[in-house]
């Protein structure tokens, strides 16, 4: 070969290799792609600290002040149920180290050692009861992080000796759940709050590469290989734009070319600002309107939104908390109610605008878009688009460009429409990841707010 056949070979390898990498995009698990698709999770945040609110470190409550004496956890799964969560995570083991699980491994702290319903109760196993009553998948939060029980902070233990002692006990414990006899198997999704850290933590990972190969484990680290998620990084259910699901080299912050698919997880609590239920606080609960512009900024940006529910010391859900899941729950539903048009899988060509007329409707004045990409088949692609619409006083832009979409947006009318009837939408994809010159995107909807508009929910 000629030195110059060869240089130009060697600068085509360096023009072309960016663009080439990216002919293709992480994509999801197919657990993943559900836990896309559920859009929405509850949190139980039901343990020790329910009956004592000011519980911490160095200080182990009595087992016997456990004492849930109206437990009622179909009333809990009711309650997810009444704002559509698909799966519920229940606080198994929290900061104080008890367990809501009879577990048979070297441990005095759970409900065995407790008198509630004497020695005999168990509230994951109600609560996977419960679940499979309402159709609603179980899933487990378990904290490697604290335990004051076993005195460990910050992920360790007060000593080496100590540490192997309680990562064995945790081992022990996850087998004990994830074993395909147990009567906890098969939970949907775990949640290690604040992570694990290699090294230093129990050696989880291998258990669920043996024991759990489809779960979706929030936190893991992505190196791992097992699907996960990652935390938004605030708890007020709101992701900033863009959201991409992708992660690169094990990180925790979204990237287009990532070869890890992450999709984040936008978490928030429905008394502000408490995971646990606490004497005196029912007045923070949040109101509809609250709980639907957070529903907005997580689900209506591509992020899977959880929410909270907190039992108080009876067991149960107080009253202003289930008022307000049912509200959320139908507020939601109006959201969805009046469809006005939908297409699916519709093929756009990139730069190329593509314009829906809204049919019948003369006067829809409050509304929204909703777009959704086909994660599951392709991976995250769109990174930039334009949504315009045809009103009565013109064409009006949006009033910035649509960045990343992912499972799905959601754009409300936005203010300039204010006043101005909309005939038609136009939609454009500017950009995508890869060098591709079209996309199948999944779906393309308008719905008529009008109801949740006069209801004052947005
Ligand atoms: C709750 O925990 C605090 C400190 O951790 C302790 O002082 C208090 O006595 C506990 N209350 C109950 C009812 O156990
Ligand atoms: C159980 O744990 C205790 C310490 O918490 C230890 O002293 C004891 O040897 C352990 N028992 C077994 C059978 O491992
Ligand atoms: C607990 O046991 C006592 C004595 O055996 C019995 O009287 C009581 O009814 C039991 N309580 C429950 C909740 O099972
Ligand atoms: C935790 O620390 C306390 C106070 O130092 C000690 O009494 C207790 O035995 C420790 N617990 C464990 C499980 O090591
Ligand atoms: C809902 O709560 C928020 C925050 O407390 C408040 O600003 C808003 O006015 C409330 N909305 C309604 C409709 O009550
Ligand atoms: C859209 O495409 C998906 C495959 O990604 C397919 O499962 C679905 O049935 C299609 N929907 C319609 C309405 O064509
Ligand atoms: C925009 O709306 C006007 C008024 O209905 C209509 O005449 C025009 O054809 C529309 N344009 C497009 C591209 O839909
Ligand atoms: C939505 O409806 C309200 C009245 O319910 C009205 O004040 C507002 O202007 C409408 N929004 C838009 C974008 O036209």
């Amino acid at each position: 070969m000629q030195w110059s056949a060869l240089w130009l070979t060697v600068w085509k390898v360096i023009l072309i290799f960016p663009y080439s990498r990216v002919s293709s995009v992480a994509k999801p698990s197919v657990s993943q792609a559900k836990y896309l698709d559920y859009e929405i999770g509850a949190s139980i945040h039901f343990n020790m600290q329910t009956f004592n609110g000011t519980m911490k470190s160095g200080h182990v409550v009595s087992p016997d002040a456990f004492n849930p004496t109206k437990l009622s956890t179909d009333q809990w799964l009711r309650a997810a149920k009444s704002f559509g969560a698909k799966y519920a995570v229940l606080t198994l083991d929290h900061f104080s180290g008890f367990l809501l699980w009879p577990t048979k491994t070297n441990y005095s702290y759970s409900v065995k050692s407790s008198n509630w319903r004497n020695k005999t109760g168990d509230v994951a196993l109600d609560f996977i009861q419960s679940c499979a009553k309402y159709g609603i998948k179980h899933a487990f939060y378990y904290s490697v992080n604290k335990n004051w029980y076993m005195n460990v902070s910050n992920h360790r233990a007060p000593s080496s000796g100590a540490q192997t002692v309680y990562n064995r006990i945790v081992e022990q414990q996850i087998r004990e759940l994830l074993n395909p006899s147990s009567k906890y198997a098969n939970p949907f999704l775990f949640w290690f709050d604040a992570g694990i850290v290699s090294g230093i933590s129990p050696n989880v990972v291998p258990i669920f590469h043996s024991l759990a190969e489809n779960i979706i484990c929030l936190k893991c680290p992505a190196s791992s290989g097992i699907a996960g998620a990652r935390w938004i990084g605030n708890e007020r259910a709101v992701a900033s734009l863009p959201v991409w699901y992708a992660v690169r080299d094990g990180g925790y912050n979204g990237d287009p070319l990532g070869e890890q698919f992450r999709p984040p997880f936008c978490d928030t609590v429905i008394r502000e600002h408490k995971w646990f239920w606490l004497p005196s606080t029912r007045n923070r609960v949040k109101n509809v309107s609250t709980l639907i512009s957070e529903y907005l900024t997580s689900v209506g940006r591509g992020c899977h939104m959880i929410l909270n529910l907190n039992p108080d010391p009876f067991g149960l859900i107080e009253n202003e908390d289930l008022h307000a899941y049912k509200g959320f729950g139908q507020a939601i539903g109006l959201l969805y109610k009046d469809l006005i048009i939908t297409q699916k899988n519709a093929t756009l060509k990139i730069g190329v605008e593509k314009v829906w007329r809204i049919p019948r409707i003369l006067n829809l004045a409050n509304g929204s878009v909703v777009v959704m990409e086909d994660v599951a088949k392709f991976g995250q692609l769109v990174s930039e688009y334009q949504l315009r619409f045809n009103t009565s006083h013109g064409w009006v832009n949006y009033p910035e460009y649509g960045s990343t979409i992912g499972h799905k947006r959601i754009h409300p009318f936005p203010q300039v429409l204010r006043g101005k009837t909309v005939y038609a939408i136009s939609f454009k994809i500017v950009k995508l990841v890869t060098r591709d010159p079209s996309i199948t995107i999944r779906e393309v909807s308008v719905y008529d707010w009008t109801e949740a508009t006069r209801k004052r929910y947005i």
